[in-house]
């Protein structure tokens, strides 16, 4: 199994937070925001992992990520995405690293209290996606269940309600997600929608759902930045990270702490 982690887009809700830095590597309480999907995936046991970044802050993404890892036998490989079309686009950019085995992705801004551990080990083909009941479902990709819990729809940001529960950004597919991607026509808002990859599996009914029980937090405006902060330390969803990342970021601290020191000399 493979990891990608989307950690592209402009980020404008966040205007001027994200006019000197990507969004993802703003602070989330005590870390850059990026850990957080990274440590859902390290967890997992994944340790081939492709982050997609934005042109203008891929020197920022090699600086801190370039080789916290390496001892640790975790690789991280980096790709530019150019411009920012659709989250599907991720699997025709990352085709190559993905060389038809499953991957799981997570998107940058996507924190979660759960452990997915069982479910990426677990996952043998097709396509397996979570739901979360929200108050806001208009805001997310939305997924519709029967009465016996079978997902009969996926709609992305419905503008009428059909169901309050919202597709979080994780995402794990089988080996057909890269030609399935490719053939994705851009929606009006001229992006490949995740939702459209979503809705293939769902034809072929090779879509697994589940439920995800623990704290979601996407962290794209002012306010859900602000909360995903608290709640990450309400909840010490820091304090539950895999202990190789809390290691390399501790190292990592050391590392910079020298550096200003030299400086300072
Ligand atoms: C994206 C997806 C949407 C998903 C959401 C999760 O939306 O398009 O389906 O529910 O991420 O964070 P975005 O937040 O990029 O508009």
């Amino acid at each position: 199994m493979k990891g990608i982690i989307l950690s592209g887009g402009t980020a404008t809700r966040l205007f001027p937070l994200t006019a000197t830095t990507s969004k993802q590597l703003l602070p989330v309480y005590d870390r850059q925001m990026i850990f957080y999907p990274l440590n859902t995936l390290i967890k997992a046991g994944i340790k081939d992992i492709l982050m997609i970044v934005a042109p203008e802050h891929s020197g920022q993404y090699l600086n801190l990520l370039g080789s916290i890892f390496e001892k640790y036998d975790i690789r991280i490989d980096f790709k530019v995405q150019k411009s920012p079309k659709g989250l599907a686009e991720a699997f025709v950019l990352g085709e190559e690293f993905i060389d038809n085995g499953n991957v799981t992705m997570i998107l940058g801004d996507n924190i979660f209290e759960d452990d997915f551990s069982e479910d990426i080990k677990n996952f043998k083909s097709g396509a397996k996606i979570f739901a979360k009941k929200v108050a806001d479902p208009e805001r997310s990709g939305v997924v519709k269940f029967d009465e016996n819990n079978k997902a009969i729809q996926i709609v992305e940001k419905p503008k009428e309600w059909i169901s309050d529960y919202a597709i979080p950004g994780l995402y794990i597919y089988d080996n057909q997600v890269s030609s399935v991607a490719k053939k994705v026509e851009p929606s009006e808002r001229g992006e490949k929608e995740i939702t459209s990859l979503h809705n293939y599996y769902l034809e072929k009914e090779e879509l697994e759902v589940s439920i995800v029980d623990g704290v979601w937090l996407d962290a794209g405006t002012f306010d859900s930045l602000l909360e995903a902060g608290n709640v990450v330390k309400e909840k010490e969803i820091y304090k539950k990270f895999d202990p190789v990342i809390n290691q390399a970021i501790l190292e990592f601290n050391e590392e910079l702490k020298v550096m200003a020191k030299k400086r300072l000399i």
